[in-house]
């Protein structure tokens, strides 16, 4: 059985491998203080962004230009980003794209999102992804508060693995991600958004013991380490 390797870079990046194809997602690195990958080192065949907020775009355009791959992300940003010298495929929300790597669905987050540009700002639509490859699907659900909706993406898509935010305050916190995991019946829940910054300060403990009296499969992946599912 071919797996896909899930690595927590800190924050909402993730890397994904499977089957030397590799994507990172909200590549936060160089200026994220509990970051230990750098953006130098971070070989990729594509890259996927959530919302143009800064703590996600992070190095996504030296990433890229480096790598000399694309960039996934909603139409808005997706146009924003190419306009920078880098390739960025174009998705809108409810659409699917089958790269050679994986199928990604974009679906929408509960947030908002602006990039500061020189003479205006960029606005779209904050986004989350359901992704598919190898026949395992995880979902990143972006910067988001919890929404109803969710309950539709746990009903039509087998998530395997879904990354929730959980540091508050920006994002849903611990108990709203609690009946998130609920509603998307995942396999498995791994936490991200949270302890990168004082106000998104979470005790992780308390998350799983939520999840565990609630019957669901919680797992806190340290920032550098690997779930192989
Ligand atoms: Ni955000
Ligand atoms: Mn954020």
């Amino acid at each position: 059985m071919i797996k896909i390797n899930i690595q927590f870079l800190g924050h909402s990046c993730f890397l994904i491998e499977s089957e030397g194809n590799k994507v990172i997602i909200d590549p936060f690195l160089n200026n994220n203080p509990i970051a230990t990958a750098k953006a130098e080192d971070i070989v990729v065949d594509a890259i996927m962004i959530t919302h143009g907020h800064a703590d996600h775009i992070g190095d996504a355009i030296s990433i890229a230009k480096r790598n000399n791959c694309h960039i996934i992300a909603e139409d808005k940003l997706a146009l924003h980003l190419s306009q920078q010298g880098v390739e960025a495929h174009r998705l809108g929300i409810g659409g699917v794209f089958d790269f050679p790597w994986g199928k990604v669905k974009l679906v929408h987050a509960q947030h908002g999102t602006a990039i500061e540009g020189e003479q205006e700002n960029v606005y779209g639509t904050p986004t989350g992804f359901v992704v598919t490859m190898n026949n395992k699907t995880f979902y990143h659900a972006g910067d988001t508060g919890l929404f109803g909706d969710m309950k539709v993406l746990g009903e039509f898509n087998n998530i395997d693995v879904a990354l929730l935010p959980i540091g508050d305050n920006f994002t849903m916190g611990i108990n709203d991600s609690v009946i998130a995991a609920e509603w998307l019946k995942a396999s498995k829940n791994i936490p991200m958004h949270y302890n990168t910054f004082d106000i998104i300060k979470q005790d992780s403990n308390e998350w799983l013991e939520k999840m565990a009296a609630n019957n669901l499969n919680g797992q806190v992946l340290k920032v550098g380490e690997i779930l192989s599912i």
